[in-house]
């Protein structure tokens, strides 16, 4: 016998199903589990562990619901072979990515930066540095590539007005990269914002608040898989590249190539910085670590 709620209709693979409406609370199968976890490694790197199945599963959960499908294996097979599978594709990364940020969130990384590494660059070049360019892969909502660029506005672009400031955010979730093109913030996204930036490059909007016009101007954000070998090669060469809290969702095979890339896409003498609870030990020897105040950078070369 049918559950009551239960009704026949056609799924997103053309065949009938009965369907139980949005009470969808099945499992995964450790075989689905699996499957479902080599599947999204082969595409961004992310790894989910044995104890982040529940994680999984509710992600999924969502999107399945969304698309009135079934089973887990019947998503997997969308997203296998449904012709919209590449649009499913960048929904799939917004649900299960972790995109916690928020503005001045590394703050000593940020005064290496005007304070050390600039000035660097600078003695590098004689004291003709035309143009830096800094990269936040990984940038979630932009906050990180926001704080970079008011950082530069307010302490190096005074010393320096010549000096030609690129900055670009990166990341797998679409959605994010929206928000951070849109520049508006949630009350969460400016908690530890230093009082005098606030006011200085922000105006609020009933519970929003709208980054400065200027800083917005200085930053660019495109989606971007750290693990897609081709989009790597295609990014260009930075001066500084802030890759942080993204390497701990991958497997240590995931780490290597990434940081790898990531490598490749430094300037000589160029910086990489990575999250606090982070490291690069048994992953690279290819950079060498430099201690700033509070913190450290790997170094190219
Ligand atoms: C926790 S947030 C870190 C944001 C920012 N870097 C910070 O430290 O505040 C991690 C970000 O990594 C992104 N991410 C995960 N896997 C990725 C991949 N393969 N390529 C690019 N971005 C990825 C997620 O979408 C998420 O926005």
């Amino acid at each position: 016998m049918l559950n009551s709620s239960a009704t026949l209709r056609p799924n997103p693979l053309g065949k009938l199903n009965f369907s139980f409406g949005s009470q969808l609370d099945q499992k995964l199968s450790p075989q689905t589990f699996t499957e479902w976890r080599q599947y999204i490694y082969d595409l961004s790197g992310i790894y989910f562990q044995d104890n982040k199945k529940y994680l999984l599963e509710s992600r999924l959960q969502k999107r399945i619901k969304h698309l009135k499908i079934d089973t887990f294996e019947q998503y997997l097979q969308y997203l296998k072979t449904n012709i919209k599978r590449e649009e499913e594709k960048k929904q799939l990364f917004e649900a299960i990515t972790i995109n916690e940020t928020y503005f001045f969130r590394n703050q000593p990384q940020l005064d290496a930066l005007v304070a050390s590494i600039v000035p660097e660059l600078f003695a590098n070049k004689n004291g003709n540095l035309n143009k830096l360019r800094i990269w936040s892969a990984a940038s979630s909502s932009g906050e990180e590539a926001y704080s970079i660029a008011m950082m530069l506005n307010e302490l190096v672009l005074p010393k320096y007005p010549n000096l030609k400031v690129e900055i670009i955010g990166t990341d797998i979730n679409y959605a994010v990269i929206e928000t951070a093109q849109q520049g508006i913030f949630k009350e969460y996204s400016i908690r530890n914002t230093p009082p005098i930036y606030l006011k200085k490059y922000f105006t609020k909007v009933d519970n929003t608040y709208v980054i400065d016009q200027k800083i917005k101007n200085m930053v660019s954000f495109k989606i971007l898989n750290l693990y897609d070998d081709g989009a790597m090669h295609m990014i260009g060469k930075s001066d500084v590249i802030y890759c942080a809290n993204v390497l701990i969702y991958f497997d240590l095979e995931s780490k290597i190539k990434v940081v790898n890339n990531l490598y490749n896409n430094l300037n000589p003498e160029g910086y990489l910085f990575i999250g606090y609870s982070e490291t690069l030990h048994g992953i690279s020897k290819a950079f060498r670590l430099v201690s700033f105040p509070k913190t450290i950078g790997y170094k190219k070369g």
